[in-house]
């Protein structure tokens, strides 16, 4: 069992270097089996558990792997053989289900057993079953919770999803580049990462036009071919970084980052008080008084991000006077205001809404990452924090920050990562 352990209370200052999107990275993973050919992916978090598991998924159906260097990996599909993922491989995490698309793009038959992933309210998947059942696809759950999708040949199709999925716009996606005719999605998510998406498609000659917009028309191709594609940054990581320099009062430029992606992010920054400088490829933020209230929505792309909404919580929590965060995305997104509470936080959360009345400090504690951006929040708070914060459980953040530790260290927190025995595994043992 491994924990990271802060002594807090110092403000960030510095510089630091954002990694690619996690999120679009996952998609555009399984994307790569689209063509039967050699792809080269470049700015990869290779490192973060997420991307390690599509990676054993890719080489379970026979894909091959060469690292190229830390953040490059050639991915030959040449050899994709099979379009049978065990849970096994699903189980640990969400995008998992993208090889449902993917597999259907490229061999009209997908079984891939249900995945895994952070636990922030109900996760259905109906959006994405309508999409694939719209292009020609059967599709049926059975009792093992394996996802059987099968088609004899998939057809364009104007598809309307129900609300905003990030998800399901991803797997339709996937699934109608090659299928023949018009695939039209409307209401589509309009994430940063579904653009990149739409662009390594494209850069393997797809024709997908309209990402970024609620629109987006596909029209198949026979075939794809290799190519190589550099992901884009991060934009949940970046803005971890940019509220951890405001809640700690500090300065930290934070580089390799599309600002525009950040707008959300930085405008309610600003609201709060903090100093946002935009560069062509990085952002300034500092902040030196106590930080304003403000109140937040969580919203799909470009409303503010709820991938940000726990760390942003941290800010609001130090700040003065009363904030309301409304999460609109998921049903059950507040469970790490317990841990927040403890380093004396004052948050009351009912459902979808919270109420955070500010206070001056928090203080260190013992606390324990519920999820992943949960587990940001508390490394946020650790470093605000007066005192010594340890968290545990911290996989969670493993699954999407890349060597974090280094990172807080590099701009001046006191923090290190520690293996501990597991207590119950002693008692195990004696
Ligand atoms: C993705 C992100 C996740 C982020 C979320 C919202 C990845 C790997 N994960 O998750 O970090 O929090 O977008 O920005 O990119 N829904 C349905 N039926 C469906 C699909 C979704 O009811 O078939 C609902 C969900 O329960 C949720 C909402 O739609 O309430 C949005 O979900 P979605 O955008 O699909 O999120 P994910 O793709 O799972």
């Amino acid at each position: 069992m491994e924990k990271i352990i802060i002594n807090g209370g110092t403000p960030l200052h510095g510089e630091v270097e954002i990694s690619g999107a996690k999120n679009a990275a996952l998609a555009i993973i399984p994307a790569a089996i689209l063509s039967q050919d050699v792809c080269v992916i470049e700015n990869l978090p290779c490192s973060i558990s997420d991307i390690v598991y599509m990676m054993k998924i890719l080489k379970q159906i026979g894909a091959q792997l060469k690292v190229i260097n830390k953040n490059t990996i050639e991915i030959d599909s040449r050899h994709v053989n099979s379009y049978v993922i065990s849970h096994d491989m699903t189980k640990h995490l969400r995008a998992s289900y993208y090889f449902i698309g993917a597999l259907l793009g490229r061999f009209s038959r997908a079984m891939v057993s249900m995945p895994g992933g952070c636990y922030l309210g109900p996760r259905p998947i109906d959006q994405h079953i309508k999409g694939f059942e719209l292009l020609g696809a059967t599709v049926s759950v059975d009792d093992n919770a394996i996802v059987n999708a099968k088609a004899d040949k998939l057809i364009g199709s104007p598809i309307y999803l129900d609300m905003v999925s990030v998800g399901a716009t991803v797997n339709i996606l996937l699934a109608a580049v090659k299928a023949k005719g018009l695939t039209v999605i409307e209401n589509a998510a309009k994430e940063p990462h579904i653009v990149d998406l739409a662009n390594f498609l494209n850069s393997m000659g797809a024709d997908v036009r309209g990402a970024g917009t609620d629109v987006i028309k596909i029209r198949g191709v026979e075939q794809l071919h290799g190519c190589t594609y550099s992901i884009i940054p991060d934009q949940i990581e970046a803005g971890t970084f940019m509220v951890a320099a405001a809640a700690t009062k500090g300065d930290v430029l934070i580089k390799n980052v599309i600002p525009k992606h950040l707008e959300s992010i930085s405008k309610k920054l600003i609201e709060c008080g903090a100093e946002v400088e935009e560069f062509d490829d990085a952002v300034r933020v500092s902040l030196s008084q106590r930080p304003e209230k403000c109140n937040i929505k969580t919203m799909p792309h470009p409303g503010f991000p709820t991938d940000m909404q726990p760390q942003f919580a941290v800010l609001l929590a130090l700040a003065d006077g009363t904030s309301i965060i409304s999460e609109s995305v998921w049903s059950n997104r507040f469970k790490y205001t317990e841990q927040l509470n403890r380093m004396g936080a004052n948050i009351k959360a009912d459902g979808q809404l919270a109420v955070v009345q500010g206070v001056e400090n928090l203080k260190g504690a013992p606390v324990k990452a519920d999820d992943l951006r949960a587990g940001a929040a508390m490394l946020i708070a650790g470093a605000a924090a007066n005192g010594t914060t340890e968290i545990e459980d911290i996989y969670h953040i493993d699954r999407g920050y890349e060597e974090v530790v280094e990172k807080f260290k590099g701009i001046g927190a006191d923090i290190k990562r520690v293996y501990c025995p597991d207590p119950n595994a002693l008692t195990d043992v004696g």
